[in-house]
């Protein structure tokens, strides 16, 4: 661990509501680009490698800290929403000895913030032997936003809240974005003496700027240039704009790694996702949670991947939804195909159209292309699976198994009544209900033998219109 991370604690401030998004869940769990939007903000925090991650919770405080259960955080409780300033004093337990260390304090409604970003906040709060730093941006809309108020030399003097500014304070265009630096020491002292006496009735982290310059400690104001990476989220509109922004991100990513995206505005892919170069995405692609594609694949257009590995020179045709499923390479999937978790595709199977798995293996070389229902089913390689096919795997009480050897051929329209097994070589004929094994290199049939009734067509004929004569 480098020097000068040593000291360095984060604290992500996630216990308020959000009323303003109106709904059932709280804020910081709506989702963006597939992650609750407080993991991203973990994200960032964990990725500065940090001495101490420390979580502030309260509204919902247990799905919190599920949505952040992959990052080595500390949680303390803020019982009641006082306000940002309290809830960083809910923490002051937790910095106890690190006094002399650095305090890096987030917002929990960041998303689209980028580490890079606080890695600069850091090091130049350092190098300005301020107290308190204040990460700032320039947006054309201010409103909701706590705004920077400098003086005629441009030296910050408060932050004052959207609900507590005058008008001409309202004009202002500097907004403070909740991202913070402070020697916690200094900082925690000036919280203790904050009031409530503000519009909202809050202790706002925001008044101790004036505070400490009051007490003539150094406060900076540092100004980022990127305003579409420290906009809070508040509102649904907002969550939809935090959304284009990290896709928008990802799809550059892709692009310059190799990627071919038809329409990257159309395109939604997980941040998490990792795709091979050469790869094509038509539009309307959505690949969700941490995906992994290979190179010289192609993905149609409407297709959804969810938490999945595809090999390389994979084809996933038009409107096909890939959950949880492993697919190994030159495989072709859809078009209109649906893998349910735990369907694994081996090298050079296909799957075809109107095709359903689930939990079921398809070997090497094997083919459903029509129409089939496969669950619970373990398939050998190079068998044909013929259109139609399903196995009966659930009884209305439970599951079982279907075993196929290699090289087994099922005709159309076969039902197999789990537990099964089918020997290698073994066919089934078309139409078949197959209830018992079929050994090795045996033809299963099981329907009723036809019969031909010459002349029928004309008998029928005949006899309906001598009816229809007699009743006129
Ligand atoms: C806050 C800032 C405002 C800034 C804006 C940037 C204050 C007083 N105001 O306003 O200057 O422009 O962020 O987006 O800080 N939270 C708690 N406990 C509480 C209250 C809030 O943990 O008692 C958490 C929330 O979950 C959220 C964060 O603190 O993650 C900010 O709260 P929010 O209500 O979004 O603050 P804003 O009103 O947007
Ligand atoms: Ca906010």
């Amino acid at each position: 661990m480098s020097k000068s991370r040593a000291g360095l604690t984060v604290l992500v401030l996630a216990a308020g509501q959000g009323k303003r998004l109106r709904s059932k869940t709280i804020k910081l769990l709506h989702p963006v680009a597939g992650r609750p939007m407080v993991a991203h903000v973990l994200e960032s925090a964990h990725s500065l490698r940090p001495r101490r991650l420390v979580t502030v919770v309260g509204f919902q405080a247990e799905r919190v800290r599920e949505a952040v259960a992959e990052y080595p955080t500390d949680f303390v409780v803020q019982k009641q929403q006082r306000g940002t300033g309290h809830a960083v004093l809910q923490a002051a337990a937790k910095l106890r000895g690190d006094e002399r260390g650095t305090l890096l304090i987030l917002n929990g409604d960041l998303p689209t913030l980028r580490s890079a970003t606080l890695r600069r906040f850091i090091a130049r709060h350092r190098r300005s032997g301020a107290v308190l730093s204040v990460m700032t941006a320039e947006v054309d809309d201010p409103a909701g936003y706590g705004r920077v108020v400098r003086d005629a030399r441009g030296t910050v003097q408060r932050v004052v809240e959207h609900s507590d500014a005058s008008a001409a304070e309202k004009r202002i265009r500097e907004i403070n974005c909740g991202i913070y630096c402070a020697q916690p020491g200094p900082l925690l002292r000036m919280l203790r003496r904050l009031t409530p006496d503000n519009a909202q009735g809050e202790y706002y982290i925001t008044d101790a700027v004036r505070g400490l310059l009051d007490r003539g400690e150094k406060v900076a104001a540092m100004l980022h240039s990127d305003s579409e990476e420290i906009l809070g989220v508040n509102t649904r509109q907002e969550l939809a704009h935090a959304a284009r922004v990290l896709y928008g991100r990802k799809a550059e990513e892709l692009q310059s790694k190799g990627v071919t995206l038809l329409d990257a505005e159309r395109t939604w892919v997980d941040p998490r996702a990792e795709i091979g170069r050469d790869t094509v995405l038509y539009p309307n692609v959505i690949i969700e949670g941490p995906c992994r594609l290979g190179e010289d694949c192609v993905v149609g257009p409407g297709c959804r991947l969810t938490d999945s590995e595809v090999g390389r020179g994979v084809q996933i045709f038009d409107h096909s939804v890939v959950l949880q499923s492993r697919i190994g390479h030159r495989v072709q999937v859809g078009p209109f195909a649906r893998l349910r978790p735990g369907a694994v595709l081996e090298d050079g199977s296909k799957v075809g159209n109107f095709v359903e798995l689930k939990k079921t293996r398809l070997g090497s070389g094997s083919k459903a292309n029509h129409l089939a229902y496969l669950g619970d089913a373990t398939i050998g390689p190079a068998c044909n699976i013929g259109a139609g096919t399903i196995t009966c795997n659930y009884d209305g009480a439970s599951k079982f198994p279907t075993v196929m050897g290699r090289g087994v051929f099922i005709g159309s329209d076969a039902q197999l009544v789990a537990p099964v097994k089918l020997g290698d070589g073994a066919y089934v004929g078309a139409g078949a209900t197959i209830t018992q094994d079929v050994p090795a290199g045996a033809l299963a049939l099981s329907r009723v033998d036809q019969k031909n009734i010459e002349g029928w067509v004309a008998r029928r004929a005949k006899r309906h219109k001598r009816e229809a004569s007699k009743k006129s």
